[in-house]
């Protein structure tokens, strides 16, 4: 076959190609286009030409050239095109489960905690972490040499980055009452509100202390508000929270910003009161601190004493989350353990 009826040869081989794969397609590329392929080599052959048909012989050469290129391009197209046909998505299959995460124990507890008093009509207040020395003591009535202004037990920040907001040497609070503070400071009686946060203390950390860990404090203040309303409140609380056979014990007790103060217990959680290991053979679980807020607490927050009474409550969240899920190590709640966080997957409240 002459040169010339090998080219035309291939120009209609080259036309004919079809390709149902990649791989065969790269073949045909090779074959064609690839450095050692008939193009190439046709190219190469052109000596051997008469010179006055080289020209002819070029373009018939140029012509298998295009009719290859042309191949190569419209299946590299289409495969591609299949591919994406094959992994389509079939809206008809079931959806593969997605993981979602799980929200945290003190989230959980948190939560129950604010709903409960939510549907007793408080309403939830926020308060800076960071807090200056009137709001976290001051105005909470701590007389000045109270040892829980030492440093020993409070984190002191030494610039005050917001002039507005905090007067005085700043502290990361040691508790949200310091909430009430800001509260009571903006509002007229009457309100109530319950404040969640995280609250900072300089201890050492051990299974049963952290430096930080989470409150949630309440206060009501109206006329007429009574110890009765307070206990009332606790109450309907504590059987909302741990159980309608849930009983309540007060013991009195001190703290600067309430007066008369108290102690809550409730009847334990495990044993209902017989007495077990959890409770340490008492029946009772001790589970927040309260009392009448103290008249110069709200005279210092501009309220006046003699119109207005109040009830405040506070409480730490880890603790009833040990109990609720019989945890032994407070340190495991803040280690992002996900073998143990995704225990509580399902279970948010
Ligand atoms: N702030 C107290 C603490 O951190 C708890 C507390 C007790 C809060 C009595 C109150 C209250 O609002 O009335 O130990």
């Amino acid at each position: 076959m002459s040169l010339f009826g090998e080219v035309e040869s291939l120009i209609s081989e080259a036309k004919g190609f079809s390709a149902s794969s990649k791989e065969e397609l790269e073949q045909f590329r090779l074959r064609f286009l690839g450095k050692k392929g008939v193009l190439n080599d046709f190219f190469a052959r052109l000596k051997e030409v008469e010179p006055t048909e080289r020209k002819a012989f070029g373009q018939l050469v140029n012509e298998l050239k295009q009719a290859a290129e042309e191949k190569v391009a419209l299946f590299r197209e289409q495969l591609e095109e299949q591919v994406v046909a094959d992994t389509a998505i079939d809206p008809t299959l079931p959806g593969n489960p997605v993981l979602a995460g799980s929200r945290h124990p003190i989230m959980i507890v948190r939560n129950q905690m604010l709903s409960i008093f939510n549907r007793m009509g408080f309403s939830i207040a926020y308060g800076p972490e960071m807090e200056d020395d009137f709001h976290n003591f001051t105005a909470l009535n701590f007389p000045p040499e109270h040892p829980a202004r030492d440093m020993q037990d409070t984190f002191f920040i030494d610039d005050n980055p917001d002039q507005t907001l905090y007067n005085g040497p700043l502290t990361l609070r040691t508790h949200t009452t310091s909430v009430q503070v800001r509260v009571m400071e903006k509002l007229k009686p009457p309100f109530r509100a319950v404040s969640p946060g995280r609250v900072y203390r300089n201890e050492a950390i051990s299974a049963r202390a952290h430096c930080f860990f989470h409150q949630v404090d309440g206060f009501y203040v109206d006329e007429k508000v009574s110890f009765a309303d307070l206990k009332q409140t606790l109450l309907t609380f504590a059987k909302e929270m741990f159980g309608a056979d849930t009983a309540i014990r007060l013991r009195p007790s001190y703290f600067p910003f309430t007066e008369p103060s108290a102690e809550v217990d409730i009847s334990c959680t495990l044993c209902g009161g017989k007495g077990c290991n959890v409770c340490k053979y008492t029946g009772w679980l001790e589970i927040l601190g309260c009392g009448m807020i103290d008249p110069n607490v709200l005279e210092n927050c501009n309220i006046d004493s003699n119109k207005y009474s109040g009830f405040a409550f506070g409480m730490g969240v880890e603790r009833v989350v040990m109990l609720k899920y019989g945890i032994k190590d407070l340190r495991i709640l803040s280690e992002n353990d996900v073998r143990f966080l995704s225990s509580f997957r399902g279970k948010e409240e």
